[in-house]
């Protein structure tokens, strides 16, 4: 399959008070059609500024981002953005936040009935039609969040951007909507960038693992292909050497090459014990701890 996203060379400078700030160098990465990319890293590394760049609601100070052969320099309705803090219009319903998307789209392709029907549809997939027609304020911080994701999906994206689109849920809903995003994608061949810090659901779901070095001045440290078949089920793959075998050496990656940044291997001390208990623990939930 062809190039369809092409990122290249991005560089970020924030201006802050004391002096330019570089987020992000170097960034290279040709995504294919249909390709679900997971972006991991600490938290800080310019995971959220380079989905932030792909979706053009930042321009990056070098490099850029080429989206089937025209250069991004503004946001459209073909990346849709699942951000990391929900981003629902407060004074609307979940019903209406999911329906403005809808008609921004598919106004003109879709009769009212067939709207309501899709909306409906989008939400009852993210388990949100009993508080269909609530308000942000009036829902959990988990809703919030299951809505921002059935407004991306209603807009069938060509590329669909997602910032930690479930950390916010629990582990059962969490699951739920991982199967869904998979059958989902797997129908539509939507083209996915989900940045995660959780190992399993990057292994589960990803064509490749994208892990970003700690910042300043961020970059690619390393591209993992999970060359696993699908459809996937996450039973079955918990007793996989190859999916055990992917999920090692992104922990490995997180945990031993860039737990501390700014030092080399052979810099770093021993880590203490009470860190190995922390290390321990995260090896087992395969969540990321922020060492650095
Ligand atoms: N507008 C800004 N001005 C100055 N610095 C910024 C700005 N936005 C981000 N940064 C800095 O750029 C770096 C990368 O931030 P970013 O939000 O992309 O990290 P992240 O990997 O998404 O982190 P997390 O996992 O915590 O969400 C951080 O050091 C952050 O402080
Ligand atoms: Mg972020």
């Amino acid at each position: 399959m062809s190039t369809l996203l092409d990122i290249s060379q991005v560089g970020m400078e924030f201006p802050t008070p004391s002096g330019p700030f570089t987020a992000l160098r170097d960034i290279n990465l040709k995504i294919r059609q249909g390709e679900f990319v997971s972006l991991i890293g600490h938290s800080g590394c310019g995971k959220s500024t380079v989905l932030n760049i792909v979706a053009g609601l930042h321009r990056a100070t070098s490099g850029g981002v080429i989206l089937n052969g025209r250069e991004v320099t503004e946001p459209g309705p073909e990346r849709a953005v699942v951000f990391q803090n929900h981003s629902l219009l407060p004074w609307l319903t979940a019903y209406e936040n999911v329906e403005l998307a809808v008609k921004q789209v598919f106004r003109k392709r879709m009769s009212r009935p067939e709207i309501r029907e899709w909306i409906d549809h989008n939400l009852e997939l993210v388990h949100m039609t009993h508080a269909a027609h609530k308000r942000p304020g009036e829902i959990s911080g988990g809703m919030k969040q299951r809505v921002g994701i059935a407004r991306a999906l209603a807009m069938q994206p060509k590329v669909l951007l997602m910032d930690e689109p479930f950390g916010a849920l629990d582990a059962l809903t969490r699951a739920h909507m991982q199967d869904s995003l998979m059958e989902i994608q797997a129908d539509l061949k939507n083209t996915v960038i989900m940045i995660t810090h959780d190992v399993d659901e990057a292994v589960l779901l990803s064509d490749r693992i994208v892990m970003m070095t700690n910042g300043p001045a961020a970059t690619i440290g390393e591209v993992l292909d999970i060359d696993l078949e699908r459809p996937r089920h996450r039973l079955e793959l918990a007793g996989d050497s190859h999916y055990n075998h992917y999920r090692a050496r992104v922990l490995k990656f997180l945990h031993e090459r860039h737990a501390k940044p700014g030092l080399d291997r052979s810099q770093r001390q021993p880590a203490p014990v009470a860190d190995e208990t922390v290390q321990g623990s995260a090896r087992d939930t395969g969540k990321v701890v922020d060492a650095a």
